[in-house]
């Protein structure tokens, strides 16, 4: 595996990091704080070519590879993971399922605006009775002929309320269990849908995360992503693409932390000298180090399983699984280091720390990962 970085590879990540540091870093306490969603950072974002990142540029996108996407997602979540999920939800699990399963007229209509960063999308499979156990889907796309009527709730959708473009994936025939799931297209306007309650999260509170009501909404036949019954297999595709979003997400929140602790602890004295001389933190660098390091080459391993054209179900579920846990541990280690600085907001690492917790639970919990790990496994 060579992970050295191209040119290209490292300007992108230059170029995130720099939007990172003057553009979102400003805010992002402000954000956070009121729960504000960041409609121009977003807007931003889609002029940099990151909205739609590994689009082919016949369909508005930037035709990066995956690799550049983590390490863009890596550097903007070092500094806003609120602004860096609604990045991850267009590129991953919009983008990327309409480019690769959608038909020509749906690419021209739904995909070329969402790649340019003109519109936001937004992927809808949770639903109250129905998070890791998503064959289980209560909302129903009865087919009407020339359309469907979709009726049902959906939870704790990420860009809810700030989407033009929705994935809804919604049971047709219950009779065939997942083989009865569609994926269908709906837009904001449509008669019968509406946007719900906002959540007031522990963390990514510049996230827009919303419940989505649809009642007797009429999406039409052209709308349904790939074949009748495919809803559920493009679900399970598209969710191991947004894993590695998610996973370079929490090797970014991670890496955040750990460079805010580092500089912390070569500032701030105590007994005579910096904090990082003193064995005790000296040691927790050392770790918080070596866990990220090891991090990032699962995270990327799962980018070039994908840009090789592997299978990367395993690697994008292994990789969201150990960067996690890692985001998690080590920015309450991060906490730590800075002690009661830590723990106010002036600091970020607390936010850093409040932010981690969701991608131990977004896009497949870490139990869902070792599902999918462990069938992997299994079945070689
Ligand atoms: N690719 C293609 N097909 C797949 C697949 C994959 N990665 N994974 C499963 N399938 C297929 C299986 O082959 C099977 O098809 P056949 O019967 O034809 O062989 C079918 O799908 C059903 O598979 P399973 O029997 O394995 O299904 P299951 O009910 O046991 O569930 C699961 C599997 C992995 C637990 C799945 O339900 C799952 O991933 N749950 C978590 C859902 C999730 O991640 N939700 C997050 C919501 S999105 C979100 O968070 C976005 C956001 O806002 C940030």
């Amino acid at each position: 595996m060579n992970f050295d970085l191209t040119e290209e590879q490292k300007a992108v990540r230059d170029a995130a990091r720099d939007f990172a540091q003057n553009v979102l870093k400003p805010g992002v306490i402000e954000r956070d704080t009121k729960q504000i969603f960041p409609t121009e950072e977003v807007k931003q974002l889609g002029e940099l070519g990151f909205m739609g990142m590994m689009v082919d540029p016949k369909y508005g996108g930037s035709g990066m590879d995956t690799l550049s996407y983590v390490l863009a997602m890596e550097e903007i979540s070092k500094v806003d993971a609120s602004t860096s999920v609604c990045m991850s939800v267009n590129n991953s699990l919009v983008c990327w399922g309409l480019e690769k399963y959608g038909t020509e007229e749906q690419k021209q209509k739904y995909l070329v605006p969402l790649a340019k960063g003109e519109k936001i999308g937004a992927f809808c499979l949770s639903e109250p009775e129905a998070g890791s156990d998503a064959t289980s889907q209560r909302t129903t796309a009865e087919d009407k002929g020339d359309y469907y009527l979709l009726n049902g709730t959906k939870n704790w959708i990420t860009n809810g309320g700030t989407a033009s473009t929705y994935i809804v994936i919604a049971q047709t025939n219950p009779e065939l269990g997942h083989r009865g799931i569609n994926a269908l297209i709906v837009e904001k306007g449509m008669e019968g849908f509406e946007v719900g309650a906002k959540e007031d999260k522990l963390g990514i509170r510049g996230s827009d995360t919303h419940t989505l009501l649809f009642n007797d909404v009429k999406v039409p036949k052209e709308n349904r992503i790939g074949e009748d019954g495919f809803g559920f297999k493009f679900a399970m595709k598209t969710l191991s693409g947004g894993r590695i979003g998610i996973a370079a997400q929490a090797l970014g929140i991670a890496g955040g932390a750990y460079e805010l602790a580092l500089a912390y602890s070569t500032e701030r004295k105590a007994f005579g000298k910096p904090i990082s001389q003193h064995q005790a933190i000296a040691f927790k660098l050392a770790d918080m180090a070596t866990e990220i390091e090891a991090a990032k080459m699962l995270v990327y391993k799962a980018a070039l399983d994908k840009d090789l054209g592997r299978n990367f179900d395993q690697s994008s579920a292994m990789a969201k699984l150990y960067a996690s846990k890692v985001a998690m541990e080590q920015t309450v280690e991060a906490v730590q280091i800075h002690g009661g600085y830590g723990y106010v907001k002036e600091y970020h690492v607390e936010r850093l720390m409040r932010d981690a917790k969701i991608t131990q639970i977004y896009e497949g919990t870490s139990e869902i990962q070792k599902i999918v790990i462990s069938r992997s496994i299994l079945k070689d």
